[in-house]
């Protein structure tokens, strides 16, 4: 089924390079009329319909002359257990987590459910245009289980694993170091480079670890160094206070993750919101990844993540990978669009103005770069994996009369991230595949 050759006829835009540090202007391409010719799920071209008409001979050609189409969304941040407690009432992250999520979570012990679960929550990504995802489960091994057999039944490129958590949590939600490290263990040798799948080494955060644990995730990540670490850093004050009692030997927050070996490429901190420029620096020497999650940040009151200091230091800092993220069911949408439109409202309350060439980067090349796969997916380009986003702009009747006075593609995009919502998603291809529309 996989193996037929086909083309997508119209306006496309994709990014040949970073704008935080070349310029919008240097790092979007816009192609007005253009041609995308998958084979085999990858694409074989993509650019001007002019320029590759030629190679169409026997191919059929689905127009979509008043859409956008767009590399497929990247999701680098998102607990789908949580998906049953999204856009729950009240306070900050140690009482929202107590009070919904460690209540929630407790069901996934049951396959069936998990799987349940699952569905809808892969159902809803490809009804938002989410293509990839890093996902959290929970301390089950089913609920990894359940994940990865669906994600794989739907051939997605996924990233998940086994939240590892062995104290100041329900009995029922606790592992061990030694338990969580051979189910860990399992489901990494079992669902690891399976297909598009990717196995994440998922510490919560360390706060719920003991260090014999996050030691334990150091040593398994040093002997799969390909698999992905993925955690929380420095979302909230009170945590942050809170990990200092737990770690007084340790100089900051990243120093505890970093004394344990749980910093370098392919590892994935979310929030990082109150970060000192030694723990900036740390990651960006060990190429480690920032998450941001803006519609999580704001929700919970957390805070503002720092655009300028992650992704456009103005002095001797070096910059860090950065993708973005929903983080559901912190965040209140799986939408990357709505995290786009409150990554640029983050922004305007912390003094950097994030452009949408710069908001698209980051739910798509960018984030492909910050989890190391943006040579795989995250672009419009001969060789990348066919997952592309088919957007109607003009979705509501408010929309269809507010782009008629857009002059600029980035006024175009721009609105967009600001109005539009999952009933942009046009059509959605994973690998050439439709997983959304006709
Ligand atoms: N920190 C530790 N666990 C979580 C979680 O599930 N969600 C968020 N937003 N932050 C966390
Ligand atoms: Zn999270």
């Amino acid at each position: 089924a996989c193996n037929e050759r086909f083309a997508i006829r119209g306006p496309f835009i994709t990014f040949n390079n970073n704008p935080f540090s070349v310029g919008d202007e240097n790092a979007l391409v816009h192609e007005s009329d253009g041609l995308i010719i998958i084979n085999d799920g990858t694409i074989e071209y993509a650019g001007a319909y002019s320029d590759g008409a030629s190679r169409l001979e026997g191919c059929e050609v689905k127009s979509f002359p008043n859409h956008l189409i767009t590399p497929g969304f990247i999701d680098t941040h998102v607990h789908y257990p949580q998906l049953p407690i999204i856009g729950a009432y009240g306070a900050q992250l140690i009482d929202w987590l107590n009070t919904y999520t460690f209540v929630a979570e407790q069901r996934y012990d049951d396959l069936g459910y998990a799987g349940q679960v699952s569905r809808i929550f892969l159902d809803e990504l490809a009804r938002n245009g989410t293509t990839t995802a890093a996902v959290y489960c929970t301390v089950h091994p089913n609920s990894v289980e359940a994940f990865f057999k669906e994600a794989h039944a739907r051939r997605l490129r996924m990233i998940a694993g086994k939240m590892l958590m062995d104290r100041n949590a329900p009995e029922a939600l606790q592992d061990t170091a030694q338990s969580g490290y051979d189910d860990s263990l399992t489901l990494l040798q079992k669902w690891h480079e399976k297909g598009r799948l990717s196995y994440a080494i998922s510490p919560r955060f360390a706060p719920t670890s003991t260090e014999a644990q996050l030691e334990a995730a150091g040593a398994l990540w040093k002997a799969y160094p390909s698999a992905y670490m993925q955690t929380h850093v420095s979302e909230n004050k009170d945590e942050i206070e809170w990990v200092k009692e737990l770690f007084p030997d340790r100089a900051n927050y990243i120093d505890v993750y970093a004394h344990y070996g749980l910093t370098g490429p392919r590892a994935l901190f979310g929030h990082a919101i109150y970060l000192e420029e030694t723990e900036w620096n740390h990651l960006a020497e060990t190429d480690s990844s920032v998450i941001h999650c803006p519609t999580s940040n704001t929700f919970l009151g957390s805070g503002f993540f720092n655009f300028q200091r992650a992704l456009q230091p103005e002095s001797a800092g070096l910059a860090v990978r950065t993708g973005l993220a929903t983080d559901v069911g912190g965040g209140t949408s799986l939408c990357m669009l709505k995290s786009m439109g409150e990554a640029y409202k983050v922004g305007q309350l912390s003094g950097y103005s994030v452009s949408a060439a710069k908001a698209f980067y980051l739910a798509t090349r960018g984030a492909a770069q910050a989890l190391h796969l943006d040579n795989e997916i995250g672009s419009i380009e001969a060789g990348m994996e066919a997952d592309l986003v088919i957007l109607n702009p003009a979705s509501t009747p408010l929309l269809e009369f507010r782009t008629q006075y857009c002059n600029s593609i980035e006024e175009l995009l721009f609105v967009q991230m600001t109005l539009a919502d999952d009933r942009a998603i046009d059509t959605v291809y994973s690998a050439g595949r439709v997983i959304k529309g006709a």
